[in-house]
């Protein structure tokens, strides 16, 4: 099966399958301390940050998804694009293998007329450095996106459970190294729905890395994915399906590095309450990836919608506890 062939039917399950969705990220167990006296103008409250350099009307990142070669995946990443630019969120792109497979899938990437002035952030899988994927194609998926950095994404669950999967990840984090090294923009790494470990973290800090999108479990779950694509009669992806670090516990496994590092809570975000709980946690800026997509499939008009409940309901939960504006900036 071709990597398009693939992704497109990684999309169908999505939309067809709601346990994809885990909807165990645990945020409905933490409570933000409210506060009945918080001496602010709701009307002055600022939930705008800095990120890569760029202005963002709140810390969200539409996260990760597809590119290809088919009709639904180039608009699907347009209408993001566009949506991102109006509301004035950052755009990651899904993994741009595809393009090397097939040139034509370069369409869907090439996004920056859509959106101008946000950042975009590029992907591909890192365990592909250990299969013939080195600088060269980095720096070719920056320049077709016109990014302002580029994911690698750590997926080992995935390529495990995925017949034919590519399952060497062995001396990863000296490649990781070495491209971060030489990238002319920042190297950012995330998982895809499993979360990070403390030691995950000291290898990615000795490699010189600062941007993890942890990506925990409790969202999307790629084991049922793969499950579902299959079409042997293993129960793998569905043993595996709850398998990870919830995004809350990644968080707090990250505790100790707090100074080196600029955290994305990603993995079961779904609401603007969630990104305020994950940010109490230690991240500077959150991500959603699954929510979106039945969204982006229909209209540019149906992503910013849905942003902009976000983005309302992280400013009533700012405005609540207490809080003026995000201290949380990158530089
Ligand atoms: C349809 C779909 C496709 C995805 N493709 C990619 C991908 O190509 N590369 C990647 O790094 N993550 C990919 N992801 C993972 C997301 O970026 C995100 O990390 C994960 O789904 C957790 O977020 P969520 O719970 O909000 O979906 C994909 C997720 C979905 C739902």
């Amino acid at each position: 099966m071709s990597v398009a062939q693939r992704k497109d039917d990684h999309i169908a399950q999505c939309l067809k399958d709601p346990d994809v969705d885990r909807n165990q990220a645990c945020f409905d167990q933490i409570r933000l301390v409210h506060r009945a006296l918080p001496e602010l103008d709701f009307d002055q409250v600022d939930t705008s940050i800095t990120f890569l350099g760029k202005k963002l009307s709140f810390p969200f990142m539409l996260s990760s998804m597809t590119g290809g070669t088919s009709k639904e995946t180039i608009k699907i990443n347009q209408n993001l694009a566009k949506a991102a630019e109006e509301c004035k969120v950052a755009l990651a792109v899904g993994s741009q293998r595809v393009m090397f497979e097939d040139k034509k899938a370069e369409k869907s990437f090439r996004l920056r007329e859509f959106a101008p002035s946000v950042p975009l952030i590029a992907n591909l899988g890192a365990v592909q450095l250990n299969y013939g994927f080195g600088l060269k194609e980095c720096q070719k998926a920056v320049e077709v996106l016109d990014a302002d950095a580029l994911f690698l994404h750590l997926n080992p669950l995935q390529e495990v459970i995925q017949k034919g999967g590519d399952r060497n990840f062995e001396n990863l984090s000296d490649k990781i190294k070495s491209i971060r090294a030489k990238l002319e923009v920042p190297l950012m790494i995330k998982e895809t729905g499993c979360g990070f470990s403390k030691a995950d973290y000291q290898l990615l800090i000795n490699c010189g890395i600062r941007y993890i999108d942890v990506a925990g479990r409790g969202g999307t779950s790629w084991s049922r994915i793969e499950h579902l694509c299959s079409k042997d009669d293993s129960n793998l992806g569905l043993d595996f399906q709850d398998w990870g670090l919830t995004t809350a516990e990644s968080l707090q496994q990250a505790e100790p590095f707090r100074k080196q590092l600029f955290l994305i809570a990603g993995g079961g975000i779904r609401s603007g309450i969630d990104l305020a709980k994950a940010m109490s946690l230690g991240a500077s800026m959150g991500s959603a990836a699954l929510p979106f997509l039945k969204a982006a499939l229909e209209s540019k008009d149906a992503v910013v919608k849905l942003i902009e409940e976000y983005r309302e309901q992280f400013k009533i939960a700012l405005f609540l506890t207490g809080n003026k504006n995000v201290r949380m900036n990158d530089d």
